[in-house]
């Protein structure tokens, strides 16, 4: 059975005071018992996250990591699966969007951080998505079959046992323009039917999430279609309360 999971992606905000009370607020929310909820925040916030959410529930991860496998050595300014584990990280965040946009994450790029995350005991969560130009060309589910098979012909399908894809159209991101819970349904069903082909079980037990303007007011509709199973938020994930009514819509 594929448990619900809701996942901040704070992206490039906040500040020490941000973070300890956006914490702090999460914390006295009531969260779903049986929903997974975490953040991941910059890097330089990782570690005061772990202090102050430790043994509440909630996981952290970090939003990227290194490609190189290496624990350590001399990689200016970059930041190791060892060292996110350091830091009891669950999650980490592989080929969103804007990293694949800014910072040239190829798909090999991205298959070869899933690998070193995983490597290390982190899941990943895996971000796919169309732009709109794709969406309109009809092109959406052979650009996210291929997005996912990119990853899956390097890593096998035994390796999606301990991992998350998040289906993020990329005109949905930050721009209040939601897919409609019938858009997202579609793809989350082709992507589980990409996996299935490989293999039934995992494929049913893959907690696929939806990312794209996701608010309080529309995470209820999209939770309802049956194959999506959670988010990856940005925005609304920067606000506790307004975080933890879409956590609850998930359980
Ligand atoms: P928004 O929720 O701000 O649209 O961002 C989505 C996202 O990119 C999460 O990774």
């Amino acid at each position: 059975m594929r448990s619900p999971l809701v996942v901040g992606n704070w992206k490039m905000y906040g500040c020490t005071d941000d973070v300890r009370s956006l914490l702090e607020g999460l914390c006295k929310e009531e969260l779903p018992a049986k929903a997974g909820v975490a953040v991941c925040p910059p890097f330089p916030y990782i570690g005061f996250a772990q202090a102050l959410l430790a043994d509440t529930g909630i996981a952290w991860g970090a939003q990227n990591l290194c490609a190189n496998s290496a624990a350590e050595g001399a990689f200016t300014g970059e930041v190791s699966a060892s060292m996110l584990v350091d830091m009891k990280c669950r999650y980490v965040i592989v080929g969103h969007s804007e990293r694949r946009t800014y910072y040239h994450d190829t798909d090999d790029l991205v298959a070869e951080k899933f690998i070193n995350a995983q490597s290390t005991g982190l899941e990943p969560i895996l971000c796919v998505g169309e732009n709109l130009e794709q969406r309109e060309a009809g092109e959406t589910l052979a650009f996210v079959e291929q997005q996912i098979l990119a990853v899956l012909d390097k890593v096998g399908i035994e390796a999606f046992e301990k991992a998350v894809i998040a289906y993020e159209p990329i005109w949905a991101i930050g721009t209040g323009r939601t897919a409609s819970p019938e858009q997202a349904q579609e793809v989350h069903a082709h992507i589980r039917s990409v996996l299935a082909k490989k293999d039934e079980l995992i494929a049913d037990n893959m907690s696929l999430l939806y990312g794209g303007s996701v608010k309080a007011e529309n995470a209820a509709q999209l939770f309802a279609k049956p194959d999506i199973d959670g988010a990856l938020v940005g925005g609304a994930s920067l606000k506790a309360a307004d975080f933890a009514a879409i956590c609850r819509a998930a359980e």
